[in-house]
């Protein structure tokens, strides 16, 4: 597995584990996951919905819920163990100048009574401590960054729509100049054409800034816009990691098959299929491969009884699927 984390790695988790307490039992969110992410390229983290795409960004950005019930791994970024930070050190050395996110849902998030300027400045007042004035002057620079009008930082959030409010998002992310920016489905409530700019708003900043992005989406087609490596993950555990370029044409993982064939603009050539059965129960998942029960090529006695590791399957290219093993 080693190569799955390479030494020009901005980003590294390995076995990262984030599990929740609730009425029925524990959640096992994120049951184990190991992926890194270079210098300047996109990583897109895809997956149906439940399978851990937004824990695993919350644990990486240590925004945890009270009802945590593990939280554990590995999570090195620019050569730092961000676990054996405490809070203080985790909040001047990675929310500032290193990693930021765009939260999933976050357009209905805005405060209604105060106006955008200051909502975007708020990253450089609360964690840099930059007098307001400054940091408002900051959040007008940001919204240009972004393509809105440096006056957008005076009106309130009901004034913008749907894609200014999703590009403010994204200036209040930029704000602290992070190395690492997480897009948590930062385009699902858009309609097409917001859609489209907004994607096109991602490729320019990444180019201008040097991002590194790890994109979040359910959405494999958009996904395959952006993406130089997929990480596909199922049930809490990564199930297929591997460059676009060689997972879209030829995916290895079974549950990356059938996503890809469920997407029509992904596979003109053949029909649609579905995915049968249901996504895995997160606090009693199913023994082995959790993928078993709806895998077409599954091998009883060995997929339902043993959880298959990561397998390479060519160069970067793993997968978690046993049909990988060799004999
Ligand atoms: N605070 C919490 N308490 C209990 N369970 C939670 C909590 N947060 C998430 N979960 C559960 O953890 C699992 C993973 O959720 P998560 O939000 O990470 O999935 P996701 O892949 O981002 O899904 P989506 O595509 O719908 O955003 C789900 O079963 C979800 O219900
Ligand atoms: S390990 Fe078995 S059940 Fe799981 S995806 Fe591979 S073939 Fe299917
Ligand atoms: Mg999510």
């Amino acid at each position: 597995m080693d190569d799955i984390e390479p030494n020009d790695a901005l980003l590294s988790v390995k076995n990262l584990v984030l599990h929740f307490t609730t009425s029925r039992g524990i959640v096992r969110a994120v049951d184990g996951v190991s992926f890194s992410v270079r210098h300047g390229e996109t990583l897109a983290l895809v997956g149906e919905s439940g399978s851990g795409k937004s824990s695993t960004a919350l644990a990486i950005i240590r925004l945890l819920p009270r009802n945590v019930a593990a939280y554990r791994g590995s999570i090195i970024f620019e050569k730092m163990e961000l676990m054996n930070l405490d809070d203080e050190e985790f909040r001047k050395r990675v929310r500032v100048g290193g990693i930021s996110m765009v939260f999933q849902g976050a357009m209905n998030s805005f405060n209604p009574v105060l106006r955008v300027g200051f909502q975007v400045a708020e990253p450089l007042i609360v964690n840099l401590g930059v007098p307001r004035e400054e940091a408002y002057k900051k959040a007008e620079d940001a919204l240009e960054l972004v393509g809105l009008e440096r006056s957008v930082a005076q009106r309130y959030p009901f004034e913008l729509s749907g894609g200014m409010k999703q590009r403010a998002l994204i200036a209040m992310a930029l704000i602290t100049n992070p190395k690492l920016l997480i897009l948590d489905e930062p385009t699902s409530a858009l309609d097409v054409m917001t859609q489209a700019n907004v994607m096109n708003l991602l490729k320019k900043l990444k180019k201008e800034l040097g991002l590194t992005y790890i994109f979040i989406t359910h959405d494999l087609a958009l996904a395959s816009e952006l993406a130089d490596r997929v990480a596909v993950m199922y049930g809490g555990l990564m199930a297929e990691l591997g460059p676009s370029d060689e997972l879209y044409p030829k995916p290895r993982h079974p549950y990356t098959e059938l996503l890809i064939n469920s997407v029509p603009f992904l596979r003109q050539d053949k029909e649609p299929t579905f995915i049968r059965g249901s996504p895995p129960d997160p606090i009693e998942p199913p023994i082995g491969c959790r993928f078993h029960p709806r895998c077409p090529y599954v091998i009883k006695g060995k997929c339902d009884v043993s959880t298959p590791p990561m397998f390479k399957a060519d160069g970067e290219h793993w997968a978690a699927c046993w049909l990988l093993e060799e004999k």
